[in-house]
């Protein structure tokens, strides 16, 4: 099977009414766990900046993690974790923001990004929004730039990518 003709959708897990009634929960570890799923979605994260300058991925915990530090090594940049609040050990700057199902505050540390810095948000899957656009809300604070935003996942009836793009960021998702 060719990386490059593979179905990653069929490679997703749908668990209904987790973590709540009425949510449909994408499970990307089926994806992951299957060795060209994987190679597959990272380079298919990573196609549209390969060439440009990337300084670094922000990947948004916890499954941000898993694929913006592949995507970063693929790029060749860093990588900064944006984490749930109160995780990171130096100085950081925080920002509040409503999830499908809560609230929460990620923090990003405040020298992670220099003035400047071209930055690419990765994240396995956008909902409506709330995370990414915290994400962009960070980097912008510290002064970087973001150079646009990846996920493996979109679920578009939530709006999230057209959140993001009221704020300049352009945006791609493998799977919608
Ligand atoms: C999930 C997902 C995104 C976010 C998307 O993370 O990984 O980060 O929700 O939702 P939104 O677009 O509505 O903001 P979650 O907060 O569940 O954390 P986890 O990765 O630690 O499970
Ligand atoms: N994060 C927010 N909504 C989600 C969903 N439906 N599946 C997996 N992760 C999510």
């Amino acid at each position: 099977m060719s990386l490059d003709t593979l179905d990653l959708k069929s490679l997703v897990r749908t668990i209904p009414d987790y973590p709540k009634p009425g949510i449909m929960f994408r499970d990307i570890t089926t994806l992951i766990g299957h060795a060209d799923g994987f190679r597959a979605a990272i380079r298919r994260l990573a196609a549209p900046y390969e060439g440009e300058k990337i300084d670094a991925v922000a990947g948004i915990e916890a499954r941000g993690f898993i694929v913006g530090g592949a995507v970063a090594d693929r790029l060749g940049c860093g990588f900064i974790p944006i984490r749930k609040k109160g995780k990171l050990p130096w100085r950081a700057v925080g920002q509040d923001y409503q999830l499908e199902y809560g609230t929460d505050i990620i923090e990003m540390h405040e020298d992670a990004v220099k003035p400047g810095e071209r930055v690419l948000i990765v994240d396995d899957l956008i909902a409506t929004g709330g995370t990414a656009e915290a994400a962009v809300k960070l980097i912008k604070l510290v002064g970087g730039e973001v150079a646009g935003a990846a996920f493996v996942i979109d679920l578009p009836e939530l709006g999230g990518v057209a959140k993001l793009s009221a704020h300049g960021v352009r945006s791609h998702a493998l799977i919608a």
